[in-house]
């Protein structure tokens, strides 16, 4: 049997309710999970949850992420500065689809504040069911990806040039 992909859930104060019912749909679905908060409405900086998420798939803990704020954007932002992380912000099940067969989008954000629950589950489900298509021209672009992440690891260890322009 296949195993269930791990995923590590992350939002801001903006993205609370959502990760909540993400993470119910989560529980129904058998998908090991862990919550890395936030844990209340009270204000916090989406950066910081971000990261920590963004790292953990980075390294392999997690096969997957799921960052949730109030647009999806600055958990975009974030998850993509973090090298092997590739976020895709969906608000239709279309683009979901295609961040993972085209993309290999290992992020997937949500902003709580632009779609329902309903559409926002909907989303999730078809993002992970969707593998990567393997197709040649996309192992070459994702591949391009890899390239730069591995300039960017490159240049955090040695403190060198921009890696692009
Ligand atoms: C918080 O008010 C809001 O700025 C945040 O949740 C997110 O939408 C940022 O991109």
């Amino acid at each position: 049997m296949k195993e269930a992909l791990r995923v590590a859930v992350g939002s801001d104060h903006g993205g609370f309710r959502l990760k909540g019912e993400v993470i119910g749909f989560l529980r129904e679905r058998g998908f090991p999970y862990q919550d890395f908060g936030t844990y209340s409405e009270e204000g916090c900086d989406y950066p910081d949850v971000a990261a920590v998420v963004a790292r953990a798939v980075a390294r392999g803990d997690f096969d997957r992420g799921i960052l949730i704020c109030g647009t999806g954007i600055g958990m975009s932002i974030v998850a993509n500065k973090v090298p092997g992380v590739r976020a895709a912000l969906c608000h239709d099940t279309y683009s979901a689809r295609m961040s993972r067969e085209h993309n290999q989008a290992n992020i997937l954000t949500l902003g709580q504040r632009v779609i329902g629950t309903g559409l926002a589950l909907e989303i999730v489900s078809v993002w992970l069911e969707t593998p990567f298509s393997n197709e040649e021209r996309h192992l070459r672009r994702v591949g391009k990806i890899r390239e730069l992440d591995e300039a960017l690891r490159a240049r955090e260890e040695s403190g060198g040039p921009p890696v692009v322009g």
